[in-house]
């Protein structure tokens, strides 16, 4: 068994790995992509909240993007400052407002304007202002999963076009509001840059109206939603953060004082996570042979909730014959499946498989579903083929 220094052994699975070399490879190509544009990146803290993550992330000088009072908690007791952090979500309740109030944060992305006029209230109360980002609803269609589509007129995010004048006028009276700027957010999983391309065009017009309104917006909040490489996550292991943060800044027409924020969660912490499973059993179906796990969708809903389809590899088979399989976990579900007609190196019980890009979105939305135990993580420098075929696994 070899184990180089601050590496944990892979003792038992189901469990999360993560590639931290990775991981800072990642956050030192979005520092240099975007540094020197006064651009500014919050990390969507629902995409992966481990604390050695968030240690990194916040080491290479990124904010805070969270959508509760425990994700704001978890920031502050990181060591994000409250000037970094960003809330947004549809529906803050009263405590976690107050919450973010006390600690003062950078900046609320309020979604309504009932949700302005109760920030308000409470402000007023507390004696503090509340920094505010208006999250506007562009109709821009992102193209991915309608699951995770939030910028058209049928998603409950955001606040409409049609709605500016009157929170305006809301803002206007609003003494403990102090508006900072605009924010969208249209949708996870973009590939197609155009998107981006689109929302940029609808920015400009939102943020030309204000400027007629007399308003001087300090920032332009993009949202997050670049997508990763699914399908060739060892070609592509880190996206074209060059690409992405180039076009907003050549597309957004600013004032030279605006900056503009991202809240990246996906693009950042996606690649560097795999899934580890053994192989229980090996099932010859009428149709098709199945791989049978010891992970399923309580570990990874990904694939059972959006179609979503990740990367398996065994590298823990030597055999170079190879087989078709579908993939699947214990649960009993049918939809417990990782992938179908998967090819992989003939494989036996107790092999280990990877279900890769599962960084983000994977570990954070496991559940209890049969009374399965919450899934542990570990943490590497080096990467996930050679961890696996340097550890064994009892
Ligand atoms: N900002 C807001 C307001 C968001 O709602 C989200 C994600 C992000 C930023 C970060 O987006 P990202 O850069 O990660 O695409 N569970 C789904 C994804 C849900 C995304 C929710 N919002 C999945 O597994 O695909």
């Amino acid at each position: 068994m070899i184990s180089s220094e601050n590496d944990q052994l892979i003792s038992s699975t189901p469990v999360y790995f993560y590639d931290l070399n990775l991981l800072e490879d990642t956050l030192s190509a979005i520092v240099t992509a975007s540094q020197s544009k006064q651009q500014f990146v919050h990390y969507a803290f629902k995409a992966n909240s481990n604390k050695p993550i968030l240690n990194l992330i916040l080491k290479y000088g990124l904010g805070a993007d969270c959508v509760s009072g425990n994700e704001i908690k978890l920031a502050l007791d990181s060591g994000f400052p409250p000037s970094s952090i960003v809330f947004a979500g549809v529906g803050k309740t009263d405590d976690e407002i107050c919450y973010a109030l006390e600690n003062e944060i950078f900046c609320f992305n309020c979604e309504s304007i009932q949700e302005i006029e109760v920030i308000n209230g409470h402000a007023n109360r507390l004696n503090k202002k509340a920094h505010v980002a208006i999250r506007i609803n562009p109709n821009v269609d992102a193209h991915t999963h309608a699951f995770i589509t939030t910028g058209v007129n049928e998603n409950k995010f955001g606040i409409g076009v049609h709605q500016l004048e009157a929170v305006l006028e809301l803002i206007r009276v609003s003494e403990n509001i102090v508006i900072e700027g605009i924010h969208f957010h249209i949708g996870s999983q973009i590939t197609k840059m155009y998107v981006f391309r689109e929302l940029c065009a609808k920015i400009n017009q939102i943020n030309a109206w204000f400027v007629k309104q007399g308003i001087q917006l300090n920032h332009i909040n993009v949202g997050g939603g670049l997508g990763i490489d699914y399908d060739f996550p060892d070609v592509n292991p880190i996206a074209d953060f060059q690409h992405y943060f180039n076009l907003f800044d050549q597309f957004i027409v600013r004032d030279e004082k605006q900056r503009l924020h991202f809240e990246l969660g996906r693009s950042i912490v996606g690649q560097c996570g795999s899934l580890l499973s053994k192989v229980l059993y090996l099932k010859e179906g009428i149709s098709t042979n199945f791989v049978i796990c010891d992970a399923g969708m309580t570990e990874l809903i990904r694939p059972a909730l959006y179609q979503a389809q990740h990367q398996i590899d065994n590298y823990s088979s030597c055999n170079s014959k190879t087989e078709r399989y579908d993939v699947v976990g214990p649960i009993c579900e049918s939809s417990d499946c990782f992938g179908r007609g998967v090819k992989l190196p003939l494989t036996k019980r107790g092999d280990i498989v990877a279900i890769r890009s599962a960084g983000a979105y994977g570990e954070v939305m496991a559940s209890g579903y049969n009374l399965r135990r919450k899934v542990e993580s570990i943490y590497s420098h080096q990467s996930v083929r050679s961890a696996i075929q340097n550890f064994s696994v009892n």
